[in-house]
């Protein structure tokens, strides 16, 4: 089959790839000429586990091919994937205006049959209005039809999740559209669920806001465990031999963050209240996660008070919103760094995708330093802040860093570490709900 995928960010490049690695011909398309450049030479925009590999495969085997002609890559397909971002607005709402552009591109290109097939998380109703306007805009709706077919991959894990999908989600109402996107992701539909465009929408929302709930539900046991003396890390362990619970989405922490968590359950808010119902627990989700790196943060503080002269020196282990990954959008560790500017002399910012400082968001802050090692982060630095678990911070020997550090005081935001072990290494051990006497 031909399909193009419109849209050559993080989901449509990976599902281009992969697309490719079944054997149909597709094009990447997107309006960004130098993005397209630089795919189009194996080169990808953003650090993805195994993507870079297997695209350099496909682009050999020439039947994936980057391109910024559009119109020329819809015509010569029979599916188009729309893979854009919806960014989320000041209000919360989704801006869906790069959806739009696409589909205007795809309604004055179109020149026979196609499947046009929304990957984009979009909120609920999208896809009936996107039909409607389509069918204006085309003038003839015999030539297309539109399915919802929401994505559940993963930063970080984006090929596994591709080629082991928990499932495939298919909406829409015509069967012939249907058929033709099962057959293009045949070998790749575990189990399948054929809805109508709001479920399919709907799906998509719910189960990223289900999963957000899961984590700020065990970031507040963390709080309760950290008054109890409890270890929230036993507690999830204990829930999760609950196989109706689950052990996936428990690990407690500084929240959540990312390009889609936050956006998709302030969307969901607001589609809720537009629809007049109550969106209570979404809305406690949220406040949790906005106050969950606050916590950490005030422990912190009041133990430098304790110990250390201001301004102190932090060294924050880890920008990125999780590891495997160099995205930072509404990273909690963005946000601890700029409550500790005020007080701080400098901050020391280790990551393996962070290279200088324009790699951050204060390209030109002078107290914010970018180090290239553990050691040159840690020496005679007050506290480490550990912000995102990459596998570097999980060998790092805590005993020499007690010697080097002026006050040995470690951040655990991401429950990476057992505080006895650290404790032994000559570590002050903070974190949220990590057992003792509190
Ligand atoms: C999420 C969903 O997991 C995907 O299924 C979905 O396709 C994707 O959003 C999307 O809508 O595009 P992603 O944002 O890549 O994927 O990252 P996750 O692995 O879900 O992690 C999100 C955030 O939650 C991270 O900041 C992570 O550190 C945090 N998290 C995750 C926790 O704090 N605790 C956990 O137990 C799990």
């Amino acid at each position: 089959m031909n399909i193009t995928v419109i849209g050559s960010g993080y989901v449509g490049t990976t599902t281009a790839v992969v697309l490719a690695a079944l054997h149909h011909r597709v094009f990447g398309a997107d309006i960004d000429s130098a993005k397209v450049a630089k795919l189009k030479q194996g080169i990808l925009p953003f650090v993805e586990p195994g993507l870079d590999q297997l695209l350099a495969e496909m682009l050999k085997t020439g039947r994936l091919v980057f391109t910024d002609q559009i119109e020329a890559a819809i015509q010569a397909s029979d599916i188009i994937l729309i893979a854009v971002g919806t960014p989320p607005r000041p209000d919360g709402t989704a801006d869906i205006s790069f959806l739009m552009s696409a589909a205007d591109t795809i309604a004055h290109s179109i020149n026979g049959y196609k499947v046009i097939a929304v990957k984009s998380t979009v909120p609920v109703g999208t896809n009936r209005w996107l039909a409607d306007y389509l069918s204006r805009k085309i003038g003839d709706p015999s030539l297309f039809d539109l399915v919802s077919n929401p994505e559940f991959l993963r930063e970080g894990s984006a090929l596994y999740d591709s080629f082991h999908p928990d499932r495939t989600v298919l909406g829409g109402i015509s069967q012939r559209a249907i058929q033709l996107m099962k057959d293009a992701y045949k070998p790749l539909i575990g189990r399948l669920l054929v809805t109508d465009w709001e479920t399919a929408e709907l799906i998509k929302y719910a189960s990223n806001s289900f999963l957000a709930t899961k984590i700020s539900f065990i970031n507040e046991m963390a709080r309760i465990a950290d008054r109890a003396g409890a270890d929230v890390t036993q507690v999830a362990k204990g829930m999760g031999m609950d196989r109706r619970i689950g052990t996936e989405f428990l690990q407690a922490g500084i929240g959540y963050g990312g390009s889609c968590f936050p956006k998709d359950v302030k969307a969901l808010i607001a589609t809720a209240k537009e629809l007049g119902v109550g969106a209570e627990i979404l809305e406690t989700v949220e406040r949790v996660n906005q106050t969950q790196s606050d916590l950490y943060l005030r422990k912190l503080t009041e133990a430098l008070r304790g110990t250390a002269k201001e301004p102190w020196v932090i060294a924050v282990f880890g920008l990125t919103f999780k590891r495997d990954t160099d995205d930072q959008r509404e990273s909690p560790a963005i946000r601890i760094v700029e409550q500790l500017l005020a007080d701080c002399q400098e901050i020391r910012i280790l990551d393996p995708t962070v290279e200088f400082p324009s790699q951050t968001p204060w390209p030109d802050e002078r107290k914010v330093v970018v180090c290239q090692t553990v050691e040159e982060a840690l020496s005679a630095a007050d506290a480490a802040f550990l912000c995102t678990d990459w596998e570097m911070f999980a060998t790092i020997d805590w005993g020499e860093a007690a010697r080097c550090m002026r006050t040995p005081i470690l951040v655990d935001g991401r429950n990476l570490y057992d505080p006895e072990t650290i404790r032994a290494a000559g570590v002050r051990y903070l974190g949220l709900g990590r057992g003792g006497v509190p």
